[in-house]
């Protein structure tokens, strides 16, 4: 049997102050899998995104991606682990302003040595599977919260990390666009068989996943 693509064992996270944002988590998610991470505000949701994606680092315990320990004080295996195994997106979009969508999809590619041309396919193939094909010159400030969403989650794929990692990536859009944000994750999941770990607070939402892990005081709940 393959390892699951990601395995926690009593993290533990620590912040300077004495705050203890997590006191022994124990998760495992399986590849292909789409997970709702619910709980109230300061519950860590954050934090456990952040330490999985290796953008923090735990005080305590461990992680592992497809059977393999994350090594937090290796700099070099915490980049590869950024750059080819995890895709991010964020409540804010995050986009580059000054460039067009079909250039921050590409973004991430800059680093990967491929041809311009390649980049630039594979860019409008993206555009066009969340639904973006006749957008792809746009800039951020041309486009509707929604369409920016789409357009972080098609850079998001473009390195063919096997698993996303999304923090209330519908934070800052309507009920309708949510719906339709958290549809197209679903297809994604799917077609593209991407392990999906999503924070939302609304709980209509987490319908999406195939399962929820709740979260309150640093720990995980039933
Ligand atoms: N850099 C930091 N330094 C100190 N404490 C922090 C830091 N970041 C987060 N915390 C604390 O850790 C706890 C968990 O924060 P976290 O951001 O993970 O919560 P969350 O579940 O994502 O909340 P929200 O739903 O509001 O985004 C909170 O009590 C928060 O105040
Ligand atoms: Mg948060």
């Amino acid at each position: 049997m393959s390892p699951p693509m990601v395995e926690t064992r009593q993290l533990t996270r620590l912040y300077p102050g004495g705050v203890e944002a997590l006191r022994g988590v124990d998760i495992t998610i399986g590849t292909g899998e789409f997970v709702a991470i619910v709980g109230r505000s300061g519950s860590g949701k954050s934090t456990l995104l952040n330490i999985l994606g290796g953008i923090d680092a735990p005080t305590g315990g461990f992680v592992s991606i497809r059977g393999k320990m994350l090594d937090y004080t290796n700099r070099k295996a915490l980049i590869a682990h950024r750059r080819t195994t995890v895709g991010f997106v964020f409540q804010q979009f995050n986009l580059i302003p000054s460039l067009t969508a079909r250039e921050n999809v590409e973004y991430p590619l800059l680093f990967s040595y491929r041809p311009a041309s390649e980049r630039r396919k594979k860019a409008e193939v993206l555009l066009a599977t969340v639904g973006l094909a006749g957008r792809a010159s746009h800039y951020p400030g041309q486009l509707s919260g929604g369409e920016q969403q789409r357009v972080a989650i098609a850079r998001a794929l473009v390195s063919d990390a096997p698993l996303i990692l999304a923090d209330e990536p519908t934070g800052n859009l309507d009920s309708a666009t949510s719906g339709e944000i958290f549809s197209l994750l679903r297809s994604l999941n799917k077609e593209k068989g991407v392990t999906l770990i999503v924070v939302t607070h609304e709980r209509e939402l987490a319908d999406y996943a195939d399962r929820t892990i709740g979260m309150k005081d640093g720990r995980v709940v039933a």
